[in-house]
C-alpha cells in the first residue's frame, strides 16, 4: 500500500492543496522523485517517445508498460503509481480487464485510459473489480492520427461542452481521477470545479488540482530540441536532477507553476 492513496488525493483537492505528479520509468528516478515529494508517479506511454525514440506512443506494448511499472515500483517510496494502458490495450472491455490486471500485478495502483465518453463502460467495469482509473481527456496522444497532430482541444464551444459532459459522465461511471492535456485554462478550471474527483493538468492552466509533466521535458531534455509551450525547464538554476525535481514539486505546491504563459486560451 503506498503512503499516498486515493483518499490522500481527495483530501488534497478538498483542502485546496496542489498535487505534484511526474512521469517516471525506472527505479532510480522513482526514488529521486519520491525524495523530492512527488505525490503521484505516472508510468506514461510517453516512454515510447522519450525512452524508445518513436515519433508517437502507438508502438508501446502492455509488456513494456508492465516492465517499467515493475522498475518504478522497486524505487518507489510511498507515491501512488499510475500506469498507462497503451494504444489498443483497452479496445474491448475484455482487453481492458486483462491488461489492467497485468499492470496492477506489476505494481500500478491505478491505470490511465485515454478517450472520451466511451470510456464510461470500461471505467465502470474496472472500478467494480477493484481497479482505480484515471481518465485522460483533451489531447489524447494515442489518437494523434485522428486529431491531426498534437493540438489544443476544446477551443470550440461544442467541443468544450462535450468535454464537460464527458468529464461528468466518467466521474459518474467511477473514474477516480481525471487528467486534462492541452485544454484551454478556463475550460480546465470549469471542469475542475464541476467534478469531485482530483483533476490533474498538463497544458491546462493553473486551476486544476494538480500538475503533471514528462520528466525529460522538465529536465530540459528533448530529441527534437523544442519544448512544448506548457513546459518549464526546472534544471535552470539547479545543479542536479534531484534539485530540479524538488523545484518542480515546490513550484506546483506553491502555485508558481504553471504561470499564465504556460496555458492556452480558448
Ligand atoms: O504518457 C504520458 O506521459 C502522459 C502525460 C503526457 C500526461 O500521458
Amino acid at each position: 500500500m503506498p503512503d499516498v492513496t486515493l483518499t490522500t488525493l481527495q483530501s488534497l483537492k478538498q483542502n485546496g492543496e496542489k498535487i505534484a505528479m511526474l512521469t517516471c520509468y525506472d527505479a532510480t528516478y522513482a526514488h529521486a522523485a519520491c525524495q523530492a515529494g512527488v505525490d503521484v508517479l505516472l508510468v506514461g506511454d510517453s516512454l515510447g517517445m522519450v525512452l524508445q525514440g518513436h515519433d508517437s506512443t502507438l508502438p508501446v506494448s502492455v509488456e513494456e508498460m508492465a516492465y517499467h511499472t515493475a522498475c518504478v515500483k522497486r524505487g518507489n517510496q510511498g507515491a501512488l503509481i499510475v500506469t498507462d494502458l497503451p494504444f489498443m490495450a483497452y479496445a474491448t472491455t475484455e482487453q481492458a480487464l486483462n491488461n489492467s490486471a497485468k499492470l496492477m500485478q506489476a505494481g500500478a495502483h491505478m491505470v490511465k485510459l485515454e478517450g472520451a465518453g466511451w470510456l464510461a463502460e470500461p471505467i465502470r467495469l474496472l472500478a467494480e473489480r477493484g481497479v482505480p482509473v484515471c481518465a485522460h481527456l483533451g489531447l489524447t496522444p494515442q489518437a494523434v492520427n485522428i486529431l491531426g497532430g498534437y493540438k489544443v482541444q476544446g477551443r470550440q464551444e461544442a467541443q468544450a461542452r462535450q468535454m464537460r459532459a464527458d468529464a461528468m459522465a466518467l466521474e459518474q461511471a467511477g473514474a477516480a481521477m481525471l487528467l486534462l492535456e492541452c485544454v484551454p485554462s478556463e475550460l480546465a478550471a470549469e471542469i475542475t470545479q464541476a467534478v469531485k474527483i482530483p483533476v490533474i493538468g498538463i497544458g491546462a492552466g493553473s486551476a486544476t488540482d494538480g500538475q503533471v509533466l514528462v520528466q525529460h521535458d522538465m529536465l530540459g531534455l528533448s530529441l527534437s530540441g523544442r519544448a512544448p509551450k506548457f513546459v518549464r525547464n526546472f534544471m535552470e538554476g539547479q545543479g542536479s536532477i534531484q534539485g530540479a525535481f524538488s523545484a518542480y514539486v515546490q513550484a506546483v505546491k506553491d502555485g508558481s507553476f504553471p504561470a499564465a504563459e504556460h496555458g492556452f486560451s480558448a
